[in-house]
């Protein structure tokens, strides 16, 4: 079947890494008989700059037909500006899960080789929301919200992943000693829902010590399920258990639709100089994949990229290779057909 996807470039090292992606998934549909139509839309600055809108109406309009896009990072300017695009797109389509599974790939040398963890965010609420109010020139507010429903069904998404996929054990990442009513109503939601997965342990840690068992034993971590916030920051930390930003995919699904995209930003240090890793964004492709029920296609594209890292000739700069980001992507689509 042909699958119309939504494609979002956005900027930075985006473009880049989304052109890496296409092109690889375009050659395994060549093997597998799956097709793709490209709808492509952009969002932030690039796109402000062309339509007058940051996300302009037709990239909502595609997403809402299609149901499934793939996305490249999007700057977000710090302090004024506008409002994160990321944020915007997750709380307009209601992408209440974002879904990233830390895996190691082969070849890669770190501290921590076959490493295996999925994390659970939730990806609606919490002070990720960015519900800001100045009280006066010197006083900033910055509003926690979270509630029984985002709290239950990011529970139930990780609960019903672990059972589906025969994971052993969720940790809910709190700090519930000191937010006592909105981390603590995290908390017992998780608890309730836990209580309907007997056959999964469950347990709870508070965030800064989760931080360093991540460091000094991440293998104790099967799933991570945890609040917006603790979730971005400790996805940057799993990802550098791996191998650093380049590897790690993430998804954000919702009832109507889904977003693939990478755990990492736009890169302005090293974008456009054919430098970024395409890594992420691929992945982040082969959960979308196995979304369309495209398994095959999806099987296929893993084993070129796990072939392609085993064998370590052609490397990207932030695994210690020399490889530019289409030196790379053209090993992967070659291993396609080894
Ligand atoms: P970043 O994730 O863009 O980069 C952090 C570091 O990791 C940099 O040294 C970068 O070169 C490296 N890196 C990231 N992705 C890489 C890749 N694929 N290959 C090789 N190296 C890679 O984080 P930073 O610099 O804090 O943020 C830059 C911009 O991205 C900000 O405007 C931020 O708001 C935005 N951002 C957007 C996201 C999204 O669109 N989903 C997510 C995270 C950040
Ligand atoms: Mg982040």
């Amino acid at each position: 079947p042909t699958h119309k996807i939504t494609l979002i470039p956005g900027d930075g090292i985006g473009p880049e890494v989304t052109a890496a992606t296409v092109k690889i998934l375009e050659a395994a549909g060549k093997i597998t008989g799956a097709s793709f139509e490209w709808h492509t839309h952009n969002a932030g600055a690039d796109a402000f700059a062309k339509t007058g809108e940051y996300i302009p109406q037709s990239l909502y309009d595609s997403v809402k037909e299609n149901k499934v896009a793939l996305k490249g990072p999007v700057t977000t300017p710090i302090g004024g500006g506008f409002t994160s695009i990321n944020v915007t797109l997750r709380k307009k389509f209601d992408l209440y899960s974002n879904f990233r599974p830390v895996k190691s790939l082969p070849g890669i040398k770190t501290n921590y080789p076959n490493l295996d963890l999925v994390i659970f965010r939730e990806n609606t609420e919490d002070l990720y929301a960015g519900l800001e109010v100045m009280i006066n020139p010197d006083i900033a507010q910055s509003l926690k919200i979270i509630t029984r429903k985002g709290s239950l069904r990011i529970a139930k998404s990780a609960f019903e992943y672990a059972r589906r996929h025969g994971r052993k054990k969720v940790h809910a990442i709190h700090k519930a000693n000191i937010m006592k009513l909105s981390d603590g109503l995290f908390l017992k939601c998780c608890k309730e829902v836990a209580a309907e997965y007997p056959e999964i342990t469950y347990a709870e840690h508070i965030v800064d010590n989760t931080c360093m068992q991540l460091v000094m034993n991440p293998f104790q971590y099967d799933i991570i399920l945890t609040e917006n916030l603790y979730g971005d920051i400790l996805s940057d930390l799993c990802s550098g258990l791996i191998g650093g930003l380049g590897l790690v995919p993430g998804a954000n699904i919702g009832v109507d639709a889904s977003i693939f995209e990478a755990v990492h930003g736009s890169a302005p240090d090293i974008a456009g100089q054919d430098k970024a890793n395409p890594t992420a964004l691929l992945q982040s492709a082969v959960l979308m994949l196995h979304h369309l029920e495209e398994t095959a296609t999806a099987d296929l594209i893993q084993k070129a990229l796990e072939r392609v890292y085993a064998e370590g000739k052609t490397l990207t700069r932030d695994i210690g290779g020399t490889a530019g980001t289409t030196a790379f992507s053209d090993a992967v689509v070659a291993a396609l057909s080894a």
